[in-house]
């Protein structure tokens, strides 16, 4: 496989796993060439997420931000020829499920709209040229909701239940389009619950400890006992890697923890970590559970078989449950003023000085 990566174009970038997936990939030995950041910096992606990748690259050019939005034709097509962009790495995406149900139009205009807005810049600039890559970030839930067996394999039939996971169901098979139709190089993971730093807290485990961090209600949906599978966020950013470097072209890989987990079971085992990092009694912090109203259509268990991964491509997660909660936990306790940061309408009105409106 002689793929490029000199130019690699990094869409949402600024969000939780995209600036993870930056850091990690200039850190690694077998990445010689520059990451482009392509955001629009919604309320979700936050420059202060790679204020560390812009000190340690300084100067060297090997980091670029540009702000821009998936959907602006004109403005994809001006950073693809600008900076010869050989590799589209595409994260960017509304993410969140009870933002979509709340209202879906953002999801299908990001989502679907945006995902063939790039891969039609990305046909026209490549022009058959096979050492490219278009690696396209997708989720488990486009398989819908599982019973109390099995796991989602690669071939198992789409079936999403909520806005975002149909919009994600549709990017997915614009990407597998693009590759039977014109032939353009593609690779397309989906991937289980992340965890990890830089999380917006809006997502069930950063919420859970900002919440702590405030004494403030812990909302667990339904009965609790909706099944998610988890995976730290430096595990996901290890395998897209490996499948853009050896991942065979026109095809999917399923990425998961194999790490099960009951939403109140986590959530304890959250109370039980924070309470113990930061000295607090323990019925403190349990005490804030609180059973809410259910999330409409809520899938009920997820479970991803990432044997082909592991099979053919060879990769293996690197953190047990236990210690990336504690890490994960630990930062959020240690990195109170980027939580402010993130929260707060400050943050958005600096943004529109240095960047202008949205
Ligand atoms: P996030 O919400 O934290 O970040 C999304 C980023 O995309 C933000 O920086 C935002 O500013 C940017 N963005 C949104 N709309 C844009 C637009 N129109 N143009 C340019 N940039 C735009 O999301 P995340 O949790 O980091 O998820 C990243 C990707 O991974 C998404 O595609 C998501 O579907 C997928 N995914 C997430 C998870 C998870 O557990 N978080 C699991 C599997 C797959
Ligand atoms: O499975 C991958 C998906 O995981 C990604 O594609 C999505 O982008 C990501 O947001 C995530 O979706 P979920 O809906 O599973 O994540 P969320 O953190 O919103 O919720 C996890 C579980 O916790 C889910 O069963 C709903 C529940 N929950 C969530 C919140 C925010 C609660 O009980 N209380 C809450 O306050």
């Amino acid at each position: 496989m002689n793929r490029a990566f000199q130019n690699v174009l990094v869409t949402g970038g600024a969000g939780f796993i995209g600036s993870n997936f930056i850091r990690y990939l200039l850190h690694q030995a077998d990445f010689h060439g520059r990451v482009i950041n392509y955001d629009i910096l919604t309320y979700a992606g936050n420059l202060a997420n790679l204020d560390d990748v812009v000190q340690e690259c300084g100067q060297n050019g090997r980091y670029v931000f540009v702000r821009g939005d998936i959907c602006d034709r004109e403005s994809v097509e001006e950073v693809v020829r600008r900076y010869d962009i050989d590799t589209v790495v595409h994260f960017a995406a509304e993410s969140h499920v009870d933002r979509s149900i709340h209202d879906p139009s953002a999801f299908i205009k990001t989502n679907v709209l945006g995902t063939q807005v790039l891969l039609d810049v990305a046909r026209q600039a490549w022009q058959g040229r096979q050492d490219v890559l278009f690696h396209h970030i997708s989720t488990d839930e486009v398989y819908g909701s599982l019973g109390n067996e099995g796991a989602f394999r690669e071939d198992t039939p789409y079936d999403p239940r909520s806005p975002y996971s149909a919009s994600k169901a549709a990017a997915d098979h614009l990407v597998m389009a693009y590759f039977h139709t014109y032939g353009l190089p593609i690779t397309l993971s989906n991937c289980s619950n992340n965890y990890g730093p830089y999380q917006f807290p809006e997502k069930l485990i950063p919420l859970m400890i900002c919440n702590m961090e405030e004494r403030k209600p812990l909302p667990v949906y339904g009965d609790g006992k909706n099944i998610r599978d988890w995976l730290y966020v430096e595990d996901h950013n290890a395998a897209v890697w490996i499948i853009m470097k050896n991942g065979k072209a026109g095809e999917k890989y399923n990425i998961g923890g194999e790490t099960e987990w009951e939403n109140i079971r986590l959530v304890e085992e959250l109370c039980k970590i924070y309470a113990e990092l930061t000295g607090t009694p323990l019925g403190e912090i349990t005490n804030l559970i609180t059973y809410v109203k259910d999330r409409p259509g809520h899938d009920r268990r997820y479970a991803i078989d990432c044997s082909k991964l592991k099979d053919e491509l060879g990769w293996q997660k690197a953190h047990d449950f236990q210690s990336g909660l504690q890490k994960t936990v630990q930062w959020y306790v240690n990195n109170k003023s980027w939580i402010g940061n993130v929260q707060s309408g400050e943050y958005m009105k600096w943004i529109e000085t240095n960047y202008g409106q949205r």
